[in-house]
């Protein structure tokens, strides 16, 4: 951290990543863990499961695109290897088109779909086999993209912060109603008071994201801040 008060670009990119990484490890452990007929004990219940995987797929394909069209062009100018994360968010394509089989097309056909026969074991293997490839990718890109590692490569605060400000305006173009809550129930409270804050402007924060959160409130009882299960 550098000797201000205020984090460095690198330093407030490094903890923009971490906050990012643990939502995606925390909404796909909820997915994980509420993959069961104890959590989902009803058809109603299972619609809003339904969803709120469907949304931490959402985010995490959404990271891997942010990651492949903005952030990763600018390490590798800079001589930073991407290769092999790349690699690993090919990978991730086939185990996340499983999963959309099941979540996308269930949701699509929902009113047909028969409760008592759904496949709660293969949707769980799916998520888990997903995990397995992603966990260690996230801790990889943390490693290597450490701040230190970062300004050592040249790379200045300016184009650090277009990343940042290119990743926000991408975001701006997704459904707020399942952007917006998938990330913020997924923070714990440091993350909210270092990456939330000051990223999400006070309008949307304050004014508007319960009216976001409100829609598709049955999805976020399986997340991370309401479930509260281990
Ligand atoms: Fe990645
Ligand atoms: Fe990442």
């Amino acid at each position: 951290m550098s000797n201000t008060n205020k984090p460095d670009s690198f330093d407030r990119n490094h903890i923009v990543l971490l906050a990012v990484h643990n939502t995606l490890r925390r909404s796909l452990h909820q997915s994980i863990i509420n993959c069961d007929k104890t959590y989902v004990p009803d058809k109603k219940t299972l619609r809003n499961f339904l969803g709120f995987v469907d949304a931490a797929m959402q985010h995490l394909h959404n990271h891997h695109t942010n990651e492949d069209v903005i952030y990763f062009p600018v390490l590798a100018q800079h001589g930073i290897k991407i290769d092999h994360l790349d690699a690993d968010h090919h990978a991730l394509i086939p185990k996340m088109k499983e999963i959309d089989a099941v979540v996308k097309v269930d949701k699509r056909a929902f009113d047909n779909l028969e409760y008592n026969t759904f496949d709660f074991v293969s949707l769980k293997t799916n998520l888990e086999k997903l995990r397995d490839i992603l966990l260690p990718h996230l801790d990889q890109e943390e490693r290597e993209h450490a701040p230190d590692i970062l300004r050592a490569s040249g790379m200045s605060a300016q184009e650090l912060d277009n990343v940042l400000g290119g990743i926000v305006k991408a975001e701006q173009k997704l459904d707020p109603t399942i952007s917006l809550p998938i990330i913020y129930y997924h923070l714990d409270e440091k993350e909210i008071k270092e990456f939330w804050e000051p990223t999400i402007p006070a309008v949307v924060r304050v004014g508007l994201f319960s009216m976001f959160a409100c829609w598709n409130s049955g999805f976020w009882e399986f997340s991370y801040a309401k479930a509260k299960k281990p």
